[in-house]
């Protein structure tokens, strides 16, 4: 898409992006205080609520630590809001673009009658109106949130001067699935198509399905395949009821989906993968790291960002045994295991036998 962004709503993006970077100067301060006040990781409760009280009552007069919740409380209130109106001034210019970018060899099935579940309507990441925030939410999201603010918070100096690509990890978790030769393969909650691109790589011959519950969100993954020239079929369908036949997938697969879904909506999702899957099929998650592979301080402070920035379902995601869960659903050959230093992807393998 050819667009210039007016220099309000690019000034507004950048400080978005400017809260991330400084929020990772103000871990230090806190985790000194943390060490000096003898929290250590022996020290410091099984249970989340306790552990909660130990380390907030610590940092309660850390000014790093204020400093942190209002920047976070700021950015939570204003990202949507500031996307929104940095796209306002450029919409009718894209529109046509839009129009043009739906032509193409993939098709988009939506669905209007379709129901989302209770969970879904919450503003996730305290967005009002969450996926379906704006009628181009794919776009702002996918294009502002996602793709320039990303692009404009610096690399670790360990990445050295790589070119960055934004998607790699998506890529990491794709390339973990034990084969390369999947006719159809089925992708849940795709959102504007990042993962999807990414499965489209690693998975050139494969006939790509993905679903999502949000509209908005399917016109940009549908944009996004067409400007390179791929064939996906994108439904408007619930994961958990796919409207797919029995055992016509050989991949079912989704990334960074499930830490926003309740528990018994995950465990849905994984009876409907394993319906529809063949015999021999994968199934494969790439997450967040569940809270018993972090430091207890680490899972506290994810725990923290979750429950103050409009993630109501992560911690029930992050305490539960996902690997069990598949086994329960009838697949074999289960596991779970983080991919790069912090585990981050957190990879979950399943296969229906
Ligand atoms: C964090 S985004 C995932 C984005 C994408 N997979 C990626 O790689 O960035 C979560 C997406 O899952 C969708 N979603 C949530 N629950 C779903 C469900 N039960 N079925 C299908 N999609 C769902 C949301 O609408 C949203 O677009």
């Amino acid at each position: 898409m050819k667009y210039v962004m007016p220099q309000a709503g690019r000034a507004a993006l950048d400080f978005l992006a400017s809260l991330s970077t400084v929020g990772r100067d103000l871990t230090a301060p806190q985790e000194s205080a943390l060490d000096k006040a003898g929290l250590s990781e022996d020290k410091l409760a099984d249970d989340l609520g306790a552990r909660a009280q130990q380390i907030e009552g610590v940092l309660a007069d850390v000014p790093a630590w204020r400093v942190a919740n209002l920047m976070g409380e700021w950015h939570a209130v204003h990202h949507g809001p500031l996307a929104v109106e940095a796209f306002t001034p450029i919409a009718d210019a894209l529109k046509p673009q839009f129009a043009r970018a739906q032509q193409g060899p993939t098709t988009l099935t939506a669905d209007p009658d379709f129901t989302p579940p209770k969970y879904w309507l919450y503003p996730i990441h305290r967005t009002a109106g969450g996926w379906d925030a704006h009628e181009d939410f794919g776009f702002i999201h996918g294009e502002f949130l996602q793709r320039y603010i990303l692009s404009k918070i610096p690399r670790p100096p360990a990445a050295g001067n790589a070119p960055a690509d934004l998607y790699e990890q998506r890529r990491l978790v794709a390339e973990e699935a034990p084969r390369l030769d999947y006719h159809d393969i089925f992708e849940i909650g795709c959102s504007s198509g990042p993962y999807t691109l990414k499965l489209a790589q690693v998975f050139p011959q494969a006939q790509i399905t993905a679903c999502d519950i949000s509209h908005a969100q399917l016109l940009q993954a549908q944009r996004n395949a067409n400007a390179a020239g791929l064939s996906w079929r994108l439904i408007q369908a619930d994961g958990a009821a796919s409207t797919l036949s029995d055992a016509s997938q050989d991949l079912v697969t989704s990334y960074i989906v499930l830490h926003e879904l309740p528990v018994e909506a995950i465990r849905d999702i994984v009876r409907e993968a394993f319906r529809v899957l063949r015999p021999g099929g994968d199934l494969l998650f790439g997450d967040v790291a569940p809270y018993r592979a972090m430091t207890k301080r680490a899972a506290w402070r994810t725990d923290y960002l979750a429950t103050y920035g409009g993630e109501p379902f992560w911690r029930g995601a992050s305490t539960l045994d996902m690997a069990a869960v598949l086994t329960e659903a009838g697949f074999v050959d289960t596991k779970s295991y983080g991919l790069q230093p912090g585990n981050y992807p957190w990879v979950t393998y399943g296969r229906k036998p």
